[in-house]
């Protein structure tokens, strides 16, 4: 185990569009991030090489946190690795469109496993190594703004979605007041033509703010609760308005 002075930060799905930047924003902010990926280890090890230049210790892990197993095995390798946990970023997130009539038993579970049984067992996880130290630590989650939409072809998305965001009330009251627990809904940030339904051009018209997210939109309101000492059991939702038709 290496003592550390400086904060560390455990991150699922640092692979991702959006994860990725989020790693590197949080190893900017002076943490070590031990992060993991699933099946992109390219992108995992492309996003690792940029985060040690400015934090050298920092590491990775291939997980599937829809196995409960494999959370733990990444668990039990960080605290052979890390005496201190400030951070958990709970990111990892399977999404593609399940129109209703057709949703499969196994379509549900891998997008229920992964987003809401994977989110919940790492927040566990990670809160059994916070609830013991003698310092406030953070829990934030990824969730999304379609939580409070109603989404007709994506029902076990945002359900999990909106489980994610119910957990993050649990855990914060439970755990209250040694770890704070907050999620971030983004609107969209990343455009993904294969899994999304409509184009660009469509989103954005739905947009009071009249653009999409960017990821430093994501990354100010980490930074934000990185700083914020009494917030706790909020989903702050950072989607240029969208919410508001
Ligand atoms: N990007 C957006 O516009 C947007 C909008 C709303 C909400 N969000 C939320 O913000 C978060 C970050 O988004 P993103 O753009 O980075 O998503 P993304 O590009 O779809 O990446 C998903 C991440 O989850 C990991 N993952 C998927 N299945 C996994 C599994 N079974 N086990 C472990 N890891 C798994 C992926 O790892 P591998 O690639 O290595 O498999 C990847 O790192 C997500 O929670 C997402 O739902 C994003």
């Amino acid at each position: 185990m290496k003592p550390s002075g400086r904060k560390v930060c455990f991150m699922t799905g640092a692979s991702g569009r959006l994860g990725s930047e989020i790693a590197l924003s949080v190893a900017g902010q002076g943490y070590t991030v031990f992060f993991t990926w699933h099946s992109s280890e390219e992108k995992a090890t492309e996003t690792l090489e940029k985060i040690r230049w400015i934090s050298p210790e920092s590491t990775m892990v291939r997980c599937d946190v829809s196995k409960p197993g494999d959370i733990k095995s990444a668990f039990e390798l960080f605290s052979k690795q890390f005496d201190r946990l400030d951070l958990l970023i709970a990111s990892a997130s399977n999404f593609y469109s399940t129109p209703l009539p057709e949703v499969t038993e196994e379509e549900w579970d891998s997008l229920v496993n992964t987003n809401l049984k994977g989110t919940f067992f790492t927040m566990q996880e990670a809160a059994r190594i916070m609830q013991h130290q003698p310092f406030v630590s953070r829990i934030i989650t990824m969730t999304d703004i379609s939580a409070d939409l109603v989404w007709r072809n994506f029902a076990p998305y945002t359900v999990s979605k909106t489980g994610i965001q119910h957990l993050t009330k649990i855990f914060a009251k439970k755990f209250a007041p040694s770890i704070l627990v907050n999620s971030i809904a983004p609107g969209t940030v990343t455009i993904n033509p294969e899994k999304d339904m409509d184009t660009p051009e469509e989103m954005i018209k739905k947009i009071p703010l009249k653009r999409l997210g960017d990821p430093l939109d994501i990354v100010r309101t980490i930074i934000f609760l990185l700083e914020s000492d009494y917030i706790t059991g909020q989903i702050i939702n950072v989607d240029g308005g969208r919410l508001l038709q």
